[in-house]
């Protein structure tokens, strides 16, 4: 039984009600590590509800959330992150008064447990000094590095959000629509960093356009209402009637109307 491996991320009967209203209807899901998930479901489906659960902002009414298979439903969303997982947000969620640099360095010397308090010896944290230079690089920010963040291209700030999240080292992460409002063009770029900076991590995205989910997944989760009625390859929920019926068929439809 206790052979099997242990999953990055689990979720057992997960459920979540908001009032009388249950949101999240039982969901369970077991990622492994190193696999790359998208999440995709028709709007108010609960996806990002389903990440608040895991990232901790909400407790589950019910089940359980296991990351590599230490249980954290319950526990605090930077507890978490000092477990491993690390998320980022629909909305930007960046100081725009700080350079890219700065923004950078508070997320590592965070994720190294500095606090406030300890910021005046900034010039003599080297490790963070150096850590921050090389995610400036990864993100392709590099000679954006004093400008701050609020005079940055919209995609240069998803980039610079890309790079906080990763910035402790975290193994899964989890990304909410970080495409959302970009180009065709800028996307396509915009993946590839992706695939970059989180290769050999675990990763679960939130994501709308189907190009997308298809170039960039391992595995698709399609949640609908709630639920999670598709756990598999892209080939196979391409495939899957039920997909088909609940989402896919429409939404590729409104993708090649040219909606998404
Ligand atoms: N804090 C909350 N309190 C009450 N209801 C909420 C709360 N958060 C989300 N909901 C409701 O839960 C449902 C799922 O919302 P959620 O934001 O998870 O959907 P989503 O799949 O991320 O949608 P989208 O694709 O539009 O981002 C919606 O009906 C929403 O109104
Ligand atoms: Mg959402």
């Amino acid at each position: 039984m206790s052979q099997a491996q242990t999953c990055a991320l689990e979720l057992k009967d997960v459920r979540k009600s908001f009032g009388k209203t249950e949101i999240i209807r039982g969901v369970n899901l077991a990622v492994q590590a190193g696999e790359r998930v998208a999440v995709i479901g028709p709007n108010g489906a609960g996806k990002s509800t389903l990440f608040n659960l895991i990232s901790g902002r909400f407790g589950p009414s019910s089940g359980e959330v296991l990351l590599h298979g230490q249980r954290i439903d319950g526990k605090k969303p930077y507890e978490i992150n000092r477990m491993g997982l690390s998320r980022s947000f629909q909305i930007t969620n960046i100081f725009p008064k700080l350079s890219v640099f700065e923004n950078l360095r508070c997320a590592v010397l965070w994720s190294l447990g500095y606090r406030y308090t300890f910021f005046k010896f900034l010039a003599d944290l080297e490790d963070a000094n150096e850590r921050t230079e090389q995610l400036l690089e990864m993100i392709r920010l590099d000679k954006k590095r004093d400008v701050l963040a609020v005079n940055l291209t919209y995609a240069e700030q998803r980039a610079l959000e890309i790079g906080v999240t990763i910035a402790g080292g975290a193994s899964v992460i989890l990304l909410d629509e970080p495409t959302a409002g970009m180009s065709k063009s800028e996307t396509a770029r915009f993946i590839h960093l992706i695939r970059e900076v989180t290769e050999g991590k675990t990763l679960l995205t939130v994501e709308h356009d189907m190009g997308v989910v298809f170039g960039l997944a391992d595995k698709i989760a399609v949640v609908v209402y709630g639920e999670v009625i598709a756990f598999d390859t892209p080939e196979a929920v391409r495939a899957n009637a039920k997909v088909q019926e609940a989402y896919l068929g429409s939404a590729v439809a409104d993708a090649q109307a040219g909606g998404h």
